[in-house]
């Protein structure tokens, strides 16, 4: 099946096409999936001065953004098609304006260019719609769900809510650079042994989950405070980088230990000294408030005498990755005991993060192979384009809840108005947890 699926719940519009379906027989059935067509605006720049994401403008954006970017992803897979039929007559604009009216009446720009989208392009094959329902930024969410709502009403096909960490959960299950040819991804699908553990790590989030199946979930442990890339944003601010800080830090850190600045025998060599918070507590918890807390605490001390230099800064990025690095490893391991778990996922977008990949892959490598345990772990990590906020993982997340039964077939013009309550599954929801 073809599914488009999008993503609003924070700073990224995204939309994608995938092709979808299961391979094999019975016991070694496996989801195999294409990507057909693929669009994301990210509005980094827009809240870089701001340190953070800020709701309100975050909800301006993807309205501003969504309709080119449902365009942009359906050309990529060949699918903007313009009317030939002349069917814009008043009885199928008026259709069209009803349903817009009802869900989108005070948002006037994103109703004039999804009425524009409607009238000039056809229906294109796609059976289904899935969009991100939470976690995430209530307003931002907003906007995904209405317009999956109004393609689903106008298209007049399922709907499938999907939550935010399933998506990348399941981000794993794509992967194109693994694969010889991309042609060939649907023909393969990826085997996963179960049970899985989970570490998701992300700007909001930081979890191990246990995934008995797809669909099954048990949270083992998350974060009592601050969520890792969190953590990694707002040291960087305290250092004077911009949001966001992971990609920043961990570039810096890099280079401290490529040993760029071992000739400067200054403070190149300062031994910052920041805490593991939780490590030797027996759970699958984690507290990385305390740990920036610290950083704040070891900044101030230091520049009560000197500035802060490049080489200082560098020092201090590569102790705080490690101090990350060991906390998230001693976790998961212990995540991965308890669970007997077969197969280790990292995701989220702090699993862009070339350092905590690589130590990752040395201890399952020395850990959890049959040469030296009676553990074996497949660890699986997604391509780096499916780290970070993405509509294909939620397409890939859909696909697997469609499977299991878990969509809305189809919405009538009663469900349109926006306070609604017949579908509480298609409201955003910030908080939304996995289940
Ligand atoms: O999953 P994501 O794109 O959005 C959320 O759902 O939160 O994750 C964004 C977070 C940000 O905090 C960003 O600083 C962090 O992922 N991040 C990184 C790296 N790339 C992105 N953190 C550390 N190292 C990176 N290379
Ligand atoms: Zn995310």
């Amino acid at each position: 099946m073809k599914i488009l699926s999008i993503e609003t719940s924070c700073d990224e519009t995204a939309i994608s096409i995938l092709a979808a379906d299961f391979v094999g027989e019975n016991t070694s059935k496996k989801p195999a999936f294409k990507i057909l067509g693929n669009a994301l605006h990210s509005q980094i720049e827009t809240h870089a001065d701001f340190g953070g994401v800020f709701p309100t403008l975050a909800k301006r954006e993807h309205i501003k953004n969504f309709t080119p970017i449902l365009m942009s992803a359906l050309k990529s897979a060949e699918m903007l098609i313009e009317r030939t039929d002349g069917q814009d007559d008043g009885e199928f604009s008026a259709y069209i304006t009803g349903a817009l009216s009802s869900l989108l009446d005070r948002e006037q720009e994103l109703r004039n260019q999804l009425q524009e989208f409607f009238t000039k392009y056809e229906k294109p094959e796609i059976d289904a719609i899935a969009t991100t329902t939470g976690p995430g930024l209530e307003p931002a969410l907003w906007i995904g769900i209405t317009g999956a709502k109004i393609l689903s009403f106008i298209w007049q096909i399922p709907i499938i809510p999907v939550n935010h960490m399933e998506g990348h959960i399941t981000s794993v299950l794509i992967d194109e650079e693994r694969s010889d040819d991309n042609q060939e991804v649907l023909e393969k699908g990826l085997e996963i042994n179960f049970p899985a553990v989970a570490l998701l790590i992300s700007g909001g989030h930081t979890e191990l989950v246990q995934v008995n199946s797809w669909g099954d979930y048990k949270l083992l442990g998350q974060t009592r405070d601050d969520a890792v890339g969190e953590a990694f944003d707002k040291v960087a601010r305290i250092i004077g980088l911009k949001y966001p800080g992971g990609p920043k830090i961990s570039a810096l850190a890099k280079r401290f230990r490529d040993g760029e600045f071992a000739s400067q025998n200054n403070s190149a060599s300062i031994p910052w000294d920041l805490p593991r918070p939780m490590i030797t507590k027996r759970d699958c918890d984690f507290s990385f408030s305390g740990l920036k807390t610290s950083v704040l605490y070891a900044v101030r001390d230091y520049t009560k005498n000197t500035e802060l230099h490049e080489a200082d800064k560098a020092s201090l990025c590569a102790e705080f990755e490690q101090a990350v690095t060991d906390v998230l490893i001693s976790k998961t391991r212990r995540a991965l005991e308890i669970s007997g778990a077969r197969t280790l996922i990292i995701g989220g977008g702090v699993s862009a993060n070339t350092y905590i990949k690589d130590s990752f892959k040395k201890m399952i490598a020395s850990e959890f192979t049959f040469e030296n345990s009676e553990q074996n772990v497949t660890l699986l990590l997604p391509q780096k384009n499916l780290s970070t906020d993405n509509s294909v993982m939620i397409g890939i997340a859909g696909f697997l809840q469609y499977s299991n039964g878990h969509f809305i077939s189809k919405l009538a013009k009663e469900h349109l108005a926006w306070d609604q309550t017949e579908f509480p599954e298609l409201r955003a929801k910030g908080n939304l947890r996995l289940e």
